[in-house]
């Protein structure tokens, strides 16, 4: 069988780069397959932290990444003051731990349910991460809804050979390698 064609969610010609709505982005970003990501932060600011897909490798020299988070909530005040995050890449262990931190619910009722340490920026670090990226906040751009923070990596741990968990069609998928 052939692949399908490449379809639009809308197929009507308004469908245009131009007006693209936002529920036809955020379908659309839906069958993106993406890591999952639990994104800690402590410090002045206080400990917060929020489940998150929008993380990316800016480059190696030095050693960023990017991470997006909703400027309109409380987490990315935190993030930004504390100058400090830990980006925590889950396995499949920790499913039910990306669906709290979420969801709506308290901060110390989210890290009540992992098992953490202090990483060198003074982020929570999860035990058992598959991979994990303790930085420090750089720079921050805001774009529409959303800040684009730019994080330097200060120390990193790995779980080579341990399952990954994929975001993708709204769901939780493992991944072997
Ligand atoms: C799989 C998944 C991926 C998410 N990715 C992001 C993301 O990249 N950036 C973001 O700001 N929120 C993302 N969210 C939503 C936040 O995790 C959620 O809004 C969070 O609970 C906000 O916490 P707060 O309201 O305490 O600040 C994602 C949620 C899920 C379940």
């Amino acid at each position: 069988m052939p692949p399908d064609e490449p379809r639009n969610v809308d197929p009507s010609p308004a469908a245009t780069a131009e007006t693209v709505t936002a529920e036809q982005f955020r379908q659309t970003m839906a069958l993106l397959p993406a890591a999952v990501n639990i994104v800690t932060s402590d410090g002045p600011g206080g400990r917060a932290g929020l489940t998150a897909s929008a993380v990316c490798s800016v480059t190696d020299a030095p050693p960023t990444l990017l991470v997006c988070v909703n400027a309109l909530r409380s987490t990315g005040d935190a993030f930004l003051a504390n100058k400090a995050l830990c980006v925590n890449t889950i396995g499949p262990e920790h499913e039910d731990l990306a669906r709290l931190f979420g969801g709506r619910t308290p901060p110390e009722e989210r890290f009540a349910a992992g098992d953490w340490r202090t990483g060198r920026s003074g982020a929570p670090v999860l035990t058992g991460a598959l991979a994990s990226f303790d930085c420090q906040v750089d720079e921050v751009k805001t774009v529409g809804t959303h800040h684009v923070l730019f994080c330097r990596v200060l120390e990193v741990a790995a779980l080579p050979g341990g399952q990954a968990s994929v975001y993708f069609a709204r769901r939780f998928h493992a991944l072997t390698p």
